[in-house]
Parts: C-alpha cells; structure tokens; sequence
C-alpha cells in the first residue's frame, strides 16, 4: 500500500483524492490546503483522511512515500523541491512548473535523490489519446503533415496565468505524445479580451522538427465547448473530438493523391473520399489511469511515461509561446535549457 500525500483541495484536488481512494494500492495519508474550508470539504467526503494546513507536518511523516501537488502553478516548484528534499516521491500537476529554469532544476534534483517526479499530463493517460498514438504509429496515416486543434469554452478564467499556461499543456503534451518530437519553434496571437492582463484566447502555431506544423487554438471565451483534434497525413486522416461519448476518434480514408505533370504547365490531383472508421476505445477514466500509472512507478520503481523531461518539454514550449504572445508573435525558438531528451 502507497501512501500519497495530496496538497492542494480546489478545483481539481478532489478528483486525485478520489482516484487516489479507489486505488485498491494506494492510501491517501493526508490532505494538506492551506485554506481550513477546503479541508472541511475533504473530511466532509473521507472523513477518516487527516487535513492539515501545515505543509511541514506532511513532509515530516515517515510514512508518506509520495506527495501529490494540486495547487496554483507558481506553487509548483517549491512545493516539490521541498517534497524532493524530504525524501518523497512527487506528482504534480500540469504544467510541471512556471519556468524552464525551474523545471529544470526540479528535473535534476529528482535525478539526483533517485526520486520519481511524474507530471499530470492527464490527456497522456487517455484511452482515446492512445488509440490516436497507435494509429500514427502504425502508418496507417502515413506521413504526418499537419495537426489542428480547438480547445475552447465559456472557461474558468484564471487569476495568475494566462490560458496558454492553462489549456495548452493539455495539448502539448498529447502533441509530444504522438509525434515523439518537440517542437523548434512557436508563434502566437493571442488577446486579453475580458482583464487586460491576462491573455483569455491565443492561437498558438508550432513548429517540428520533422516538418509537422500544427494549430492550437485555446480560449477561455466561446459560446460552445469544442475538444477537437484534427490530424491530416499523407494517406489518411483521423478527427479526434473528446466531447463525443461514443467515436471519440474517427479515421477518414480520404486524401489527395498528386501525379507527376505529363506535360509542362499540367499536373493532376486525385481526390478519394473513402471509408470512415470508428475505432473502439476504452470507457477508462484517465484520471484513474493516470493514479494508477503513478502508483504503479513506486511500486516497481519503473520510470512514469510523464516524466520530467516531459514536463520540462511543455514547459519549455509554453514559455517560448508566452514570449511570442507577449512580443508581437514573433516566431520564438523553443529552448529546452538543460534539457536531455
Ligand atoms: N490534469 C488536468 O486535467 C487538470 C485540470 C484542472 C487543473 N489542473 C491543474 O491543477 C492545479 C490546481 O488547479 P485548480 O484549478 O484546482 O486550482 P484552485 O485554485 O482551484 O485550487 C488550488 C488549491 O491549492 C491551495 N493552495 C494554494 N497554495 C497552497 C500551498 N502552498 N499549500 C497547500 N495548498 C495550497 C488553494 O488553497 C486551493 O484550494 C493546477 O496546476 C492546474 O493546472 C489540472
């Protein structure tokens, strides 16, 4: 049995005490917020988990083996640093940190106490991510020319972070997921319409290595929710629409296929609008994925597939993309300083 310390009870601390608790492996040991109604909302639903607001009495119990950290995201790195320096195991949420320089050395630091350090990069975890991970892998749509992706809703505006910090780690990490590659560079337009000075849409252009381009668009303003991926290769393409409860991921066999000009000045396009197929995806609760992964790496001391240099791999990307926002969207070299992999 793992025992998981988990800090932070807002917005999304209850859903990890939740999956935490049905984890047949794991115990939640306490529940730390530093604000005393957040905690009688915990006991309220598990009142045999103890609540503290003093970080220290958590990182002070010999039993707790693993700290998971739900709290704002300036919070993030010192709150796991010290957790990492009180010998515990961390999980903390999206994005892993504020800056590069700080996922870095939160990177570092758990490499050198041998520590596990996963990121909640909870679309990772997701069965229908994972179909789409399988399909690209397989070829079936050849090669990947391009990704466009829409995460907007009428969203929670956040106090201290612009959506960027927000949405985008969603869809980067499932960008890096599938392309196995991070991207060289970034520009972004982006508009603080309802406080000045906080970014609430942002179009967010990216460019790979290998020659992909893709389009994130993410706002925190729009009159429907729209959760949707569309990925275009050079024999198939493939729609990925999260709000869907069924065919979450459809594969279109369509495609345009370019022949060689006969004579000067002529060239020909064949246009094929074959099958649609549906492939069928597990009903899993990514969240519960995701737990059950984490606790799974302490068991097993096996490395988590989200992380540090995963988290540090969106960082990077979403600090280059602020710096666009913020100078014009001029195109900005992602730089993952330090970075390994
Ligand atoms: N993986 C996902 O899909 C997903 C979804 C939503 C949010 N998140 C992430 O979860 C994190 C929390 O987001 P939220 O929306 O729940 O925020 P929130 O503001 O609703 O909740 C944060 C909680 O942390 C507490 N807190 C702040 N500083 C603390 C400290 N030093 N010690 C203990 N408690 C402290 C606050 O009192 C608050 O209760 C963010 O990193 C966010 O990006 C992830």
């Amino acid at each position: 049995m793992k025992k998981v310390a988990l800090v932070g009870y807002g917005y999304w601390g209850p859903n990890l005490l939740r999956n935490y608790m049905e984890h047949p492996d794991a115990w939640v040991q306490w529940v730390c917020d530093i604000r005393p109604e957040a905690l009688q909302k915990a006991s309220a639903r598990y009142p045999a988990v103890p609540t503290t607001t003093d970080y220290q009495q958590v990182l002070a119990d010999d039993d707790v083996d693993a700290v998971a950290i739900a709290t704002p995201i300036s919070t993030h790195f010192p709150l796991a640093q010290a957790a990492l320096k009180a010998g515990k195991h961390v999980f903390v949420e999206k994005p892993m940190t504020g800056s590069t320089a700080d996922a870095v050395a939160l990177r570092d630091l758990a490499a050198e106490k041998q520590l596990k350090l996963m990121v909640g990069h909870t679309f990772v975890f997701s069965p229908p991510v994972q179909k789409v991970k399988e399909i690209i892998d397989s070829g079936e749509l050849g090669e990947i020319y391009f990704v466009t992706s829409t995460r907007v809703n009428l969203g929670l505006h956040q106090k201290d972070v612009s959506v960027i910090w927000d949405l985008a780690p969603h869809d980067l990490s499932i960008l890096h997921h599938w392309l196995g590659e991070t991207p060289e560079s970034v520009s972004v337009a982006g508009r603080a319409c309802v406080n000045p000075d906080i970014p609430d849409v942002a179009f967010v252009n990216l460019r790979f290595p290998s020659g992909v381009v893709a389009e994130l668009q993410v706002a925190w303003l729009s009159p429907i929710k729209l959760r949707r991926t569309v990925v275009v290769g050079s024999k198939k393409m493939l729609l990925y629409d999260d709000t869907e409860s069924v065919e979450k991921v459809k594969v279109f066999d369509h495609g345009v296929d370019y022949r060689d000009p006969q004579t000067f000045g002529e060239f020909q396009l064949s246009y094929r609008t074959g099958d649609i197929v549906s492939p069928k995806v597990s009903g899993s609760e990514p969240l519960f994925l995701e737990a059950s992964h984490f606790v799974e790496c302490l068991e097993t001391g096996s490395c988590p597939s989200a992380d540090a240099e995963a988290g540090l791999a969106v960082v990077a990307s979403l600090e280059a993309a602020d710096y666009s926002l913020h100078h014009g969207g001029v195109v900005q070299t992602v730089q993952a300083e330090g970075a390994t992999g």
